[in-house]
């Protein structure tokens, strides 16, 4: 019997072909929706591998159900979608996919970064509306990028990435992370330090114990009344309703959302109601050719397992 791997998304066909001449590859049928809880729990019963996405919530119950489990491989480069303690404790492998999403998220986290700051979504909806019925002086005007500081929190490769950009852009880099880092041009800052002086603050942390909820009404309250947040990392590192509130009252000038604590958010959600946001369906890594070599990274991590190499990008 072949060792059967379970993909909790429809995936390109080209992403899999590899794996169906060695392995039973089953997979959700759907590529508008993920498996509902129940297909999951059901499908790791038999299971060796399971290929999942950062959207899947991979908890303690689902190692439960899973004996014949030895590998999860994580459509992402974040993974704090699933339980590594349980993990571990089921001798079960995790990995990620890291490197290869750097400099598109990285574009990505700048992209926003730039709409937020030039009101570019809201402009369109203007001009598309018929609202445009003249140009005005102070008609959609926004924010500065070049020549403005820019503070990164959470320095990995895509903050480095980020920081490059906001350089080439002439801007002044800060960032605060656990470890200093030697880097150039891009000083090291507290957290509220980096909260005060940046125009722009940039999250890029992993969503752990540590930074649930690292930004709420306190940090929001550090930063200028100019100033713009930007989130690329989770939801769940910003307190959202403090978020609205700060907004709200323009206690600061915007933000670029590109993650929620709840996704989807829901359609009603108070941030959407505020015209000085941008938001983004969790797009970061979303370009065909990032998605398709983060897709490789997994199969080869499935295929190492199964095979009983070793395997590259564990986290676990
Ligand atoms: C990831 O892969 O964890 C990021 O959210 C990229 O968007």
């Amino acid at each position: 019997m072949k060792p059967i791997i379970y993909i909790t998304q429809k995936l390109p066909e080209q992403a899999v072909t590899k794996l169906r001449d060695l392995y039973e590859v089953r997979m959700w049928h759907d590529d508008q929706s993920a498996a509902p809880r129940e297909e999951l729990l059901e499908q790791v019963k038999e299971a060796h591998a399971l290929w999942s996405m950062l959207s899947d919530n991979i908890d303690r119950s689902v190692f439960e159900a899973a004996p014949n489990l030895k590998i999860i491989t994580n459509l992402a480069v974040g993974y704090n979608n699933i339980d590594l303690d349980a993990a571990h404790e089921n001798g079960v492998m995790v990995t990620n996919t890291p490197e290869v999403l750097t400099e598109t998220t990285a574009d990505l986290t700048f992209a926003l970064l730039l709409a937020t700051a030039r009101r570019i979504v809201e402009a369109d909806k203007t001009v598309r509306s018929g609202e445009w019925k003249s140009w005005t002086p102070m008609g959609m005007t926004g924010q500065n990028v070049g020549g403005a500081t820019l503070g990164i929190i959470g320095m990995g490769r895509i903050g480095e990435a980020v920081a490059r950009r906001g350089q080439g852009f002439g801007m002044n880099v800060l960032y605060h992370n656990r470890t200093r880092k030697s880097l150039e041009d891009v000083k090291y800052a507290t957290l509220d330090e980096l909260l005060q002086t940046s125009d722009y603050v940039v999250l890029l942390t992993p969503l752990t114990k540590e930074t649930k909820g690292l930004i709420g009404e306190r940090e929001l309250s550090l930063m200028k009344e100019t100033a713009i947040l930007i989130n690329v990392a989770r939801g769940g590192v910003v307190e959202e309703a403090a978020l609205y509130e700060a907004l709200k009252a323009n206690k600061i000038w915007g933000a670029g959302l590109d993650v929620f604590e709840q996704e989807p958010v829901p359609a009603d959600h108070p941030l959407l109601t505020l015209p000085n946001v941008t938001v983004l369906p969790h797009i970061g890594s979303a370009t065909v050719q990032t998605r398709l070599a983060m897709m490789e990274m997994n199969a080869e991590a499935i295929a190492a397992c199964l095979d009983g190499r070793s395997v590259k990008n564990r986290v676990c």
